[in-house]
């Protein structure tokens, strides 16, 4: 018997350190704030401090999910994380400490790397996991903290990031849920987007990944809205990753969608990576009805991509 899998409840963290464009020209960097405006649509970024690591910022998000769930953690039966900035470098994972950050018991818990994708990877796997029978509650995290992995000396990287964490519990649900995701990888596109061991800053080709992104996101939205048995005309929200305000303008526009049907932070946030579009869903859900079609895409290094679409109960 196969099951549906639905979003019980959301939460986000973001950093207190507020880093404006103005603070980026402060530290020496040569740029304006009116060039990264222009370029990227990003006023400002936050900055994770020392004790604000990638366990901490994914536990107080998953706090805030399971409140709105009505949750305790003992209740989950799986985590996951997705992120490719753990605070340890192999191990133990970042799912193992949240588990024990959150007195979440003994169920399974792991991390998922899939970069600025991560939480669209992990909703189509979770989602198959419940819809299997195999697991009924399962907290998906996606938190990054890319502000530590950018040299500051680079103004065509260091502009674009900033840190923060989003969360969701996972569950059945007899209706609506997440009725389809499509997921997408091409490794060729390797290079243009990588996070190296040694110097260990972020190495971009940021018109290549541009061009990459752009030509990935409406096949993307199309392919997973005919699983779903959806047109366009059905979509009520439009969650993209946050990448670049320019990327996400080109995608509404070739989709059709109005302006106001999208999600957008990345004014004030800038691209936190995975943790972007379960941002987007902690601070817009308020304004979800029940039966709202809410179609999220995420795409990022590998190259990977992928979309999920869920109908919002
Ligand atoms: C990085 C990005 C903002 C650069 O914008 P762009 O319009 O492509 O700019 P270019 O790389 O063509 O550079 C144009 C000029 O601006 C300069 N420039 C780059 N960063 C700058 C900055 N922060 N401030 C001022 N000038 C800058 C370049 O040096 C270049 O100068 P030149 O013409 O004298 O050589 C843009 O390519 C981008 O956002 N790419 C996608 C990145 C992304 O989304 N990554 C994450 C994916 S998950």
């Amino acid at each position: 018997m196969t099951h549906s899998a639905g979003i019980l409840g959301v939460g986000a963290y973001v950093p207190e350190t507020v880093c404006t464009n103005q603070d980026i020209v402060n530290r020496g960097v040569n740029t304006s704030h009116d060039w990264i405006v222009e370029r990227t649509g990003i006023h400002a970024r936050r900055l994770a401090s020392e004790h604000e690591t990638t366990t901490y910022m994914s536990e107080q998000a998953a706090r805030k999910a399971l409140a709105s769930a009505g949750l305790n953690p003992q209740d989950l039966d799986m985590i996951v994380v997705a992120t490719t900035t753990p605070d340890y470098r192999g191990f133990p994972s970042v799912a193992t400490q949240v588990q024990v950050a959150l007195g979440a018991g003994s169920c399974p818990a792991w991390d998922l790397s899939a970069a600025c994708s991560g939480f669209v990877y992990g909703l189509d796997v979770v989602t198959r996991l419940i819809e299997s029978g195999g697991y009924q509650r399962v907290l998906l995290i996606a938190a990054d903290r890319l502000s530590h992995r950018v040299d500051w000396s680079d103004r065509s990287t260091c502009i674009l990031f900033g840190d923060g964490a989003g969360a969701v519990v996972l569950g059945r649900v007899d209706t609506g849920g997440v009725v389809a995701t499509a997921l997408h990888a091409d490794g060729s596109h390797g290079s243009i987007l990588s996070l190296p061991n040694d110097p260990p800053y972020i190495d971009m080709d940021g018109q290549s990944v541009f061009k990459v992104a752009v030509n990935c996101v409406v096949p993307s939205v199309l392919e997973a809205l005919e699983l779903a048995g959806l047109t366009v005309s059905d979509v009520d929200w439009f969650i993209p990753h946050q990448a670049n305000q320019r990327i996400m303008d080109h995608a509404i526009k070739k989709l059709g969608l109005p302006a106001d049907r999208m999600v957008c932070h990345i004014d004030r946030y800038g691209n936190t990576s995975a943790a972007s579009i379960p941002i987007g869903l902690a601070e817009a859900s308020a304004q979800f009805k029940s039966g709202d079609v809410v179609v999220v895409i995420g795409f990022g290094a590998g190259f990977t991509w992928g979309t999920g679409v869920i109908l919002w109960q």
